[in-house]
């Protein structure tokens, strides 16, 4: 029975090449950084732990089985990594993820093989699982209801990622500080050694942020380089040397950005002004008459979001972007020309689903909304870059699904690709070239026929032309 039963749990730690993909996304997150202790709880036989020490990382890592002489002590961060999945009993897995959350002083990362899966994982049924021909248990979760578990179990709000992985954070501030930093990103700072440097550093700011930053917010060598100057004095060489038009294109894309955090952190219930990351709160004292002003401004860019006619109007009159009978479509380097409110979609898809860290495009429907990352990995080298999975939120069931096409023998491929991207991309005039002869040579003459691999090469045939890179040029004899 359930209760007497053990897998055999330690036959699912593999080992590994590479970092796993959540602790790759929790470097990216910059969750995973020096000054942070981390402990990789379930680690396996421990080949993050160590690729995460030659990073730098003060870990260690324990495991029932590969490492329990580690001694469990408090971390800033923990890492769950696919151990809820193997675990057959309900009630321990549960317990697993509670001792794993209370050992945690910042953020717990949990991560779990998702449903998506199931082709991979073969075996009998057994209570909420599979058990596999090697004795090992697998519970595959749905994307929203690892969130929901997650939540339940830490009794906290948690954050969907990317697919499959959820961040809980201890403290709402830091969770706070989390959303902030992926909807309105730091502006990079440039490095600085001397006085000179860093005044430039300083400026690059302005420009970009739209607004001066304060002396918090500054990396520590330029707060260091710079703590000899009055703040007047400062304020006045920046004003005196930054390009004007920057500064304002920078406080318009500041201002917009706030509206968009402002409306995600409504779906999490909005808390008051000093709950909000001092940048923000720096950003809305700039850039707003008041807190309630930005406040209104984003409810009613949320209510927007909810108007199919709106919606509609805004692809219509997006910069970027294909614009199909059903959808809009952006490559990923275009999402931030699209309206603020097309960035708002797409932002509320990522976080109720978790967005995937490997992505090219877009793709954002207008009728009901429901929003899919599409995975084109040969997008720059393949002038029809072949579909390789699909992501897939309906917002209004908040229901997922994932399509791979790795084993298609006839894929969906794009057409026309600059059509995807801003016209400022440097790759737009060469994509735009090879579609107008493309046009010429009549290979759209059929289009139901052409978005698939096979339609598309039979095409080419009938029409005597091939292509060699992005170059359409007639056909070999023979
Ligand atoms: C699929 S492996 C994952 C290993 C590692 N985290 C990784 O991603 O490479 C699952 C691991 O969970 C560990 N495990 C099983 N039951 C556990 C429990 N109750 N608490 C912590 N770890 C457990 C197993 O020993 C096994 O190493």
């Amino acid at each position: 029975m359930l209760q007497t039963w053990n897998s055999e749990r330690r036959l699912t730690a593999i080992g590994r090449a590479a970092l796993s993909v959540p602790a790759r996304q929790a470097l990216a997150d910059r969750q995973l950084i020096p000054e942070r202790t981390i402990l990789d709880y379930g680690c396996g036989r421990g080949d993050d732990v160590r690729a995460l020490e030659r990073l730098d990382c003060r870990i260690t890592g324990w495991d029932p089985y590969y490492r329990s002489e580690t001694k469990l002590e408090q971390a800033d961060v923990v890492l769950l990594t696919y151990v809820l999945n193997v675990i057959e009993n309900p009630a321990e897995r549960r317990h697993t993820l509670m001792q794993a959350w209370q050992l945690a002083n910042t953020v717990l990362i949990v991560s779990a093989r998702l449903t998506w899966e199931k082709s991979k994982v073969r075996g009998q049924e057994f209570g909420d699982g599979l058990i596999t021909s090697r004795q090992t248990f697998q519970h595959l979760f749905g994307a929203s209801e690892l969130r929901d578990y997650v939540e339940e179990v830490t009794g906290t709000r948690c954050v969907s990622v990317s697919p499959g992985v959820v961040y809980a954070f201890k403290d709402d501030s830091a969770r706070l500080s989390y959303l902030a930093q992926r909807i309105v990103p730091d502006a990079e700072w440039l490095a600085s050694e001397d006085t000179t440097s860093a005044i430039a550093a300083v400026i690059d700011y302005v420009e970009r942020r739209g607004r001066q930053p304060r002396v918090e917010e500054m990396p520590h060598p330029v707060a260091e380089l710079l703590a000899h100057m009055k703040p007047n004095e400062l304020r006045r060489l920046v004003r005196d040397s930054a390009d004007p038009e920057k500064i304002s294109e920078g406080a318009k894309r500041t201002t917009l950005n706030t509206l968009v955090f402002l409306v995600v952190e409504l779906f999490q219930g909005r808390g008051p002004f000093s709950s909000l990351p001092f940048s923000v709160q720096l950003d809305v004292r700039s850039f707003f008459s008041s807190y309630k002003e930005a406040c209104q401004r984003s409810d009613r860019l949320l209510f927007k979001l909810r108007d199919d006619t709106y919606i509609r109007g805004a692809m219509n009159a997006s910069a970027v972007g294909k614009l199909t009978p059903t959808a809009l479509y952006v490559h990923r380097r275009a999402v931030d020309h699209m309206p603020t409110v097309l960035r708002l979609y797409e932002h509320c898809a990522s976080i109720a689903a978790g967005r995937p860290q490997e992505w090219t495009i877009v793709k954002l429907k207008h009728q009901g909304r429901a929003t899919s990352w599409l995975d084109y990995p040969d997008f720059d080298r393949d002038p029809h870059p072949r579909i390789l999975s699909s992501y897939h939120v309906d917002l209004q069931t908040l229901a997922t699904s994932h399509t791979s096409y790795a084993n298609s023998m006839n894929r969906p491929l794009l057409h026309r690709k600059h059509e995807f991207l801003a016209q400022d991309d440097p790759d737009v005039p060469r994509y735009r070239r090879l579609t107008e002869s493309e046009l010429r040579a009549g290979l759209y003459e059929h289009p139901h026929l052409i978005g698939t691999e096979n339609g598309w090469e039979a095409e080419l045939i009938r029409c005597g032309r091939e292509l060699r890179g992005h170059r359409l040029v007639r056909r070999a004899a023979g």
